[in-house]
């Protein structure tokens, strides 16, 4: 049994023992980054900053949620709003991986902005095992690059200090708990956000279609599993697909996008298998997602593809 409490205690003395000077930790809400910062809060208190970007793509309501929920913890947050910024940069790019690199290098430029401001010479980073692994880390090919691990600049100074390096999700989810952090259970989100669930032209219109498609998604799944109709899946989620078809509206031809729903079981998102989902549940947020975004998208189809051969994202 993994025991909580002493890795939080040895990790905070690790902590207090390396970092003298100001830190900085990107918080974005996730189970990894909270854990990680309300450690070293513990550990280090008034020496750490902790910087939120908020993106513009992020799912429905989230700004707010981890803002009060990281308040609540007691941590010293920035929030930058750079929506603007990232949909600038984006503009034109609908290649994943350039897509995943000119997110990540935004994040970055906007990081060190912050960290110029603070004076930091410390980076906590909130990275785990499977991160690392899937970014190449010498034990597997680059399968995608994971931006809080591929995005670092090779001229950066900060030292970096990343308490959760060795440990899998579910550690991290047990420490979580321990903390009484309320996302301990939440699902993975990826890091560059709704970008990789928004196939084709980044637009606000197109991302506001899949934000809302998503929040679709999660609540009729966890209603459904509260009413037991179904076992809440490990990662659910739409995306839209650059994908046109016809269909009716009223009386009127349309010519609207596809979003495809993704629900998979997992122990740790290195392998997964498509959930099965029953029809009613599926037919039900068919229907509100194309009521909710009308004309936007006429069609939603579900995806019944393993990791491997897919992944669990669509990019
Ligand atoms: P894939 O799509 O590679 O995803 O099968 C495996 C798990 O990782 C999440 N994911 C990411 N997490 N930064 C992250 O922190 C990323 O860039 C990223 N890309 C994918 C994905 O949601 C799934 O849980």
């Amino acid at each position: 049994m993994f025991d909580t409490s002493s890795f939080i205690e040895e990790a905070a003395q690790k902590m207090k023992d390396e970092i003298d000077e100001i830190a900085i930790i990107a918080c974005s809400g996730g189970v990894d980054s909270t854990v990680a910062a309300v450690i070293a809060n513990q550990a280090i208190g008034g020496k750490l900053h902790c910087v939120y970007v908020d993106t513009g793509l992020m799912r429905k309501n989230e700004t707010k949620e981890i803002q009060e929920m990281l308040a609540a913890h007691g941590l010293n947050l920035t929030t930058v709003f750079a929506e603007e910024r990232y949909f600038q940069a984006l503009a034109d790019v609908t290649e994943p991986e350039h897509k995943r690199k000119v997110i990540g290098e935004l994040f970055i430029r906007i990081f060190e902005e912050e960290q110029a401001k603070v004076g930091a010479k410390y980076l906590v980073q909130g990275t785990i095992a499977p991160d690392w692994i899937e970014s190449g880390g010498g034990v597997r090919d680059t399968i995608k690059s994971h931006h809080n691990v591929g995005g670092l600049p090779e001229d950066m100074t900060l030292e970096i200090v990343e308490p959760l390096r060795d440990l899998y999700k579910d550690e991290v989810r047990d420490l979580a708990r321990t903390l009484k952090i309320r996302v301990a259970d939440r699902q993975p989100f990826p890091g560059p956000g709704l970008a990789v669930r928004c196939l084709g032209p980044l637009t606000l219109e197109r991302v506001h279609v899949v934000r809302e498609a998503c929040a679709i998604v999660e609540e009729e799944f966890e209603k459904a599993a509260e009413e037991g109709k179904m076992e809440i899946p490990w990662q659910y989620f739409a995306a839209l697909l650059p994908v046109r078809s016809v269909g009716v509206h009223g009386d009127v031809r349309a010519y609207g996008e596809t979003v495809v729903v993704r629900a998979v079981q997992s122990l740790d998102g290195m392998s997964a298998r498509y959930s099965e989902i029953p029809h009613e549940i599926l037919a039900k947020i068919s229907t509100r997602i194309t009521n909710t975004v009308k004309g936007a998208v006429n069609r939603v189809v579900y995806d019944i593809t393993h990791k491997p051969p897919g992944t669990i994202e669509w990019e």
